[in-house]
């Protein structure tokens, strides 16, 4: 056994990378599978949690950011810019500062959880807050990189879904083969389309025999793979997917289809639901978005769509740490008390 190197190192034959490209690592990747017994026991089956949240800046994103930063620096940009509902603009910020990048930034104002601020902001970003949504927010920074000397670095840049695919490389080498059905988050839809390349990449090479299902799961409010057509104005608690047009649409669908899988709607109240249960039934902290691939697995399975025993894995993107305003605004306040360990005894139930 040795240490990780991070996932361009780990995978380095199934990239797009030569030895003249300078690889900008936080050695992400690697994050843990972890059985998730509750959700199992729910549904019958096997079913495993993928925990992005674990990654360096808690979000999956470092992926695929880890392969744009390196290339954008091979190709010699000295800025990137991204669009971001939060995790994204965490993750180019920091991958900026380990390149010498300048990083600028463009958000929907006040729909971005407080710990992604706090992270582009600390690592030195330059952060604008639109007064619009994601997806104006993405053609802004899609005019700005054609008009201007600055890279672009959301999953529109195919270098991103690179990277993301390593995620699904990562559970066929861990469970020795494909599971039978994948569950994800949807949202700009990137990352559904990363795992698909991922998996028909090991299957056609022979390292996997099969293929999982892709589920993919977007917001009710949010939901225009769903409606099949664009939402103007999305609204969900899960702001992360707060996204109206997705920009790997054609992607997700293609991998919906060639899977035999399928994209739902899962309500916030699901979402909310699953979040609680990931929290206080497998002792997993995820942010609302994440949740969303648990509460979608829990209603397929309702709607007959998940035979008894299959193997599972459910993607939860990013760490609950990110949007702590939404984990305390469900919480009881916690009771104050004095130095008295007899008063802690009395409200801990314990006389
Ligand atoms: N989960 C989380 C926590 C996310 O941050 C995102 C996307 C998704 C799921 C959906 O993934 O877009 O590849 O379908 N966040 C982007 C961002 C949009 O700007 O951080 P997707």
């Amino acid at each position: 056994t040795r240490a990780w190197r991070g996932l361009i190192e780990e995978y380095r034959d199934r990239l797009p990378v030569t030895t003249a490209t300078p690889v900008v690592t936080l050695l992400e990747g690697g994050t843990p599978l972890v059985p998730a017994h509750r959700v199992s026991a729910l549904t019958g089956c096997e079913v495993y949690l993928k925990v992005e949240g674990l990654n360096p800046t808690g979000s999956f994103k470092d992926r695929g950011m880890t392969m744009a930063i390196s290339k954008a620096v091979e190709e010699g940009a000295k800025a990137v810019i991204c669009a971001s509902t939060g995790n994204t603009s965490a993750s180019a910020a920091a991958y900026a500062v380990r390149a010498g990048l300048t990083c600028a930034v463009l958000v929907p104002r006040g729909k971005i959880a407080m710990g992604k601020l706090a992270q582009a902001l600390v690592h030195g970003a330059k952060l604008l807050q639109v007064e619009g949504s994601f997806d104006d927010c993405l053609e802004m920074t899609r005019e700005l990189s054609e008009n201007y000397p600055i890279a672009l670095v959301n999953s529109v840049n195919p270098f991103r879904l690179q990277g993301q695919k390593t995620a699904a490389f990562e559970i066929v080498d861990a469970l020795g083969d494909a599971p039978d059905i994948h569950c994800i988050p949807v949202g700009n839809a990137g990352n559904i389309s990363a795992y698909w390349m991922g998996y028909t990449e090991y299957a056609g090479d022979g390292v996997a025999t099969r293929t999982p299902r892709m589920f993919g799961f977007q917001a009710s409010g949010a939901a225009p793979i769903v409606n099949g057509a664009p939402v103007t104005h999305p609204h969900t608690i899960a702001t992360a997917i707060r996204i109206g047009n997705p920009a790997s649409w054609q992607l997700a669908e293609a991998a919906r289809d060639e899977s035999g899988g399928v994209i739902q709607s899962v309500t916030d109240r699901q979402i909310a639901a699953a979040y609680k249960l990931l929290a206080q039934e497998e002792g997993v902290f995820v942010e609302l978005a994440s949740a969303a691939s648990v509460a979608g697995l829990l209603q397929a399975h309702e709607q007959g769509l998940v035979d008894p025993g299959q193997r599972i894995v459910c993607t939860v993107t990013g760490n609950g740490l990110k949007d702590p305003d939404w984990a305390i605004s469900g919480a009881p306040t916690p009771l104050t008390i004095s130095i008295d360990a007899h008063a802690a005894a009395t409200a801990l139930d314990l006389v």
